[in-house]
């Protein structure tokens, strides 16, 4: 479990960026941080892994405080996939860059060679491996990144607004990934203003505003709220904002998600016509 407890984080030029955050991370956890620009958002996800400390209050990985720790141990726990990943990349090829601090971790070659295989895989890389990352589209170079920390398997894996420069497809691929992920229990925290992807995976939803954190519950919840909604300065997803209106003919006023409108207005034609006419 990751905590912060009381954070507050000041820049050294004087912005204050983060107010008394009390947030937690449990272990198999699935939760998306969302706020408007300049809310805190990168700035928190830093004080997951250590590469940013608080300025008063405290952050604890497993317990463990993340003042007494370097970056590089809790590294090999708390995976930070960066919302600007470009000035990271170093590697001659892609392949290199993905095994990288699989060797920095002393890892067997075989081993090495097994996790990026599969994970160049599970990100569509594969075509990719022996190319330099320079040479590659922005959404490419985003995946790197991302199977760069993915490749270690880290139990906590937060991602800094993975869909952006993502076509659709990748985001779907990207979708099925993380509920993988969340799947075999690692804790996945995912920094986004994508509503409508967030609606689709249907996390925890956290928002930030301000330095703070204002709002918190399930993404049915939070975002079929006018006023959550609001407060962290997104839009409702188009599901949200059909459903607000379908809710004088009796539907429920908390449907985000294709899935459960589905599901909804089945039963509706059901009720009405007594069958739904069979899908192709
Ligand atoms: N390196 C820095 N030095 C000084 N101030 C910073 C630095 N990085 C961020 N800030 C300031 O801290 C505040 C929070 O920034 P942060 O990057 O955490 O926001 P964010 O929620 O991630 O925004 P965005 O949606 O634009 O990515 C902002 O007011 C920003 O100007
Ligand atoms: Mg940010």
């Amino acid at each position: 479990m990751i905590t912060l407890e009381q954070v507050w984080f000041k820049y050294p030029s004087g912005s204050l960026a983060l107010q008394e955050v009390d947030f937690s991370v449990e272990s198999g956890s699935f939760i998306a941080i969302m706020g408007e620009n300049g809310a805190g958002k990168t700035t928190l996800a830093k004080h997951l892994n250590g590469l940013l400390k608080p300025s008063s209050g405290r952050v604890l990985v497993d317990g463990e405080d993340t003042r007494k720790k370097s970056v590089a141990q809790l590294a090999r726990k708390v995976g930070l996939v960066f919302q600007n990943p470009d000035h990271l990349l170093f590697s001659e090829s892609v392949r290199q860059e993905v095994a990288f601090a699989l060797k920095n971790f002393g890892y067997p070659a075989d081993v090495i060679e097994t996790q990026v295989k599969r994970t160049l895989e599970s990100l569509d890389l594969s075509e990719y491996a022996d190319t330099s990352p320079f040479l590659l589209s922005g959404g490419e170079r985003k995946r790197v990144a991302l199977a760069a920390v993915l490749a270690w398997e880290p139990d906590y894996l937060i991602l800094d607004e993975p869909t952006i420069g993502q076509d659709y497809q990748q985001k779907e691929r990207l979708r099925n990934f993380i509920l993988q992920l969340y799947s075999q229990g690692k804790a996945v925290v995912m920094i986004t203003h994508d509503v409508e992807f967030v609606a689709e995976c249907n996390p925890q939803v956290v928002l930030m505003s301000k330095g703070k954190v204002v709002g918190s519950g399930s993404a049915d919840r939070v975002l079929s709220s006018d006023q959550l909604v609001e407060k962290a300065s997104l839009v409702k997803p188009q599901m949200a904002k059909l459903f607000a209106r379908l809710k004088p003919q009796g539907f429920p006023g908390d449907v985000v998600d294709v899935h459960r409108a589905k599901m909804l207005l089945e039963a509706k034609l059901v009720e009405v016509k007594g069958s739904v006419p069979q899908s192709p």
